[in-house]
């Protein structure tokens, strides 16, 4: 088992509270960050650290801060994203339920950085009950002088609030997620203007997610260089990663990173292995936005060297055989799993959730769930097949957000690696609809 450096007490009972937090080594870093250095001295540890932003896209978060405009007298925000949406990520939930007070304790440190007085955090509005936890573990920051007015006698003013968003996956799209918490609908903004020139009302602000803001804690009380020492190359640090799918050991797993996918699958420290002792058949290693990758794509890259938990080895061999860490949600698929279902499923859940702003990504979501789910029930013909790859060809970059390219990177790697399967659902027709729903279908007229 690798080091722990924010999941260390997630087992330790009252941890929740101020009090257990507190007595397990909690909001030192504030203390040290607001007695100790100056914003810039916080700036400069987390870019010496390393960290890149585990939302998803995994640019570095000492340089996006260092971006943040500093007009005089314009107020600054800090807004977490913890709106975690994505099939497949529920490391941040885990996180929030916890250990509250991390994420608070990382949210006055960086606050402190930006010189933000006012900081929100954007949560999904499926995790209700979160909320209440971080309302509650906010109340007792306050009383305990952690927030407010002049904390710990620093001089530094901040307030900190929870902003439930409406259950859309658009909203976890940072400009989303601006115009959402300024009341209207969330849809994505153009850039430039970016956040960090224009974002909450106009002002400047700092997008980041719950896991990035709350590994400030440890690179402030370790400092930036020990935290790098953790991780490989320009992977530095830990990662947590949510595990799904046919696993013998799901959950939420902090792992070192740079460990093999190999141990990461299979090691007795993290998940044990397929379930019910069947074969691997495909993984989706970050969320449902990534490629799936084959079997023999998943603990080997093409060149057959050791696939690891980084950034980079994830990426090794671009779409043609590579994938991405993405927002660490880690989805295995047994041998018994339909790729063509599955890709179905995922389409689904974009046309739905597209905001319906850009036409390509619009129309595009919906035509390609309607022919995905004609595959699927036996209803398909060959050339399904190729229409789908024209139409991704017509989202791909065409849109003001990447929720298009998120849509179309899946469908366009399920054909390039599991093509035979989308062939087997038209040559095969009742196998297929036997093997997946026990039943024949009488098939429908295809426009
Ligand atoms: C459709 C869509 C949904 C997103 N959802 C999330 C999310 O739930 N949480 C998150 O942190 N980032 C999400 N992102 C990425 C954010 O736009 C942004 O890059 C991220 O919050 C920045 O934080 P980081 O630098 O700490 O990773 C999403 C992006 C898109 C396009």
């Amino acid at each position: 088992m690798g080091r722990r450096l924010l999941l260390e007490h997630d087992n330790v009972a009252g941890i929740e509270t101020f009090d257990v937090y507190r007595k397990n080594g909690g909001y030192r870093s504030v203390e040290k960050a607001l007695k100790s250095m100056s914003p810039e001295l916080v700036l400069e540890e987390v870019q010496k650290s390393g960290l890149r932003g585990r939302g998803g896209a995994g640019f570095p978060t000492g340089m996006k801060w260092s971006f943040l405009a500093k007009p005089e007298g314009v107020p600054r925000y800090l807004l977490c994203n913890a709106d975690e949406s994505e099939p497949g990520t529920f490391k941040d939930r885990y996180l929030m339920e916890k250990i509250p007070h991390l994420l608070i304790e990382g949210m006055i440190v960086s606050s402190f950085a930006l010189g933000a007085n006012q900081s929100y955090i954007y949560i999904r509005g499926e995790y209700m009950w979160i909320l209440d936890i971080l309302e509650k573990a906010i109340a007792e920051a306050y009383e305990k002088g952690f927030l407010g007015k002049n904390i710990l006698g620093s001089g530094f003013d901040h307030d900190l609030s929870v902003a439930p968003g409406g259950g859309a996956y658009i909203c976890g799209e940072e400009t989303a997620l601006i115009e959402s918490l300024e009341g209207k609908r969330g849809n994505p903004r153009m850039k430039p203007p970016f956040p960090a020139v224009k974002g909450l009302y106009g002002c400047p602000t700092v997008v980041n997610n719950v896991e990035s803001i709350a590994a400030v804690v440890p690179i402030i009380n370790d400092g930036g260089e020990e935290y790098a020492k953790i991780g490989l190359g320009k992977s530095t640090g830990t990662k947590l990663i949510s595990a799904c799918g046919n696993l013998a050991r799901p959950g939420v797993y902090e792992i070192e990173m740079g460990i093999t996918v190999e141990e990461f699958i299979y090691g007795d420290d993290y998940c044990r292995g397929i379930a019910n002792g069947k074969k691997l058949k495909a993984c989706v290693p970050g969320g449902s936005s990534v490629p799936i990758l084959p079997h023999y794509l998943v603990t080997k890259t093409a060149a057959g060297e050791d696939r690891l938990m980084t950034y980079e080895s994830l990426a090794d061999g671009g779409f043609a055989s590579g994938s991405m860490l993405g927002s660490g949600g880690f989805i295995v698929f047994d041998e018994d799993q339909c790729i063509v279902r599955n890709t179905w499923n995922f389409a689904r859940f974009y046309a739905h959730e597209s905001c319906g702003q850009c036409s390509p990504c619009r129309e595009g979501t919906g035509w390609m769930e309607k022919v995905l789910h004609r595959l699927e029930h036996g209803q398909g013909n060959l050339r399904d097949i190729d229409l789908l790859a024209e139409i991704n060809k017509k989202i791909e970059g065409n849109t003001i957000c990447p929720l298009g390219d998120a849509a179309a990177w899946p469908v366009a790697a399920a054909i390039r690696h599991f093509r035979d399967e989308f062939e087997w659902h038209v040559d095969e027709r009742e196998e297929s609809q036997k093997r997946n729903y026990g039943l024949i279908r009488e098939p429908q007229s295809i426009a």
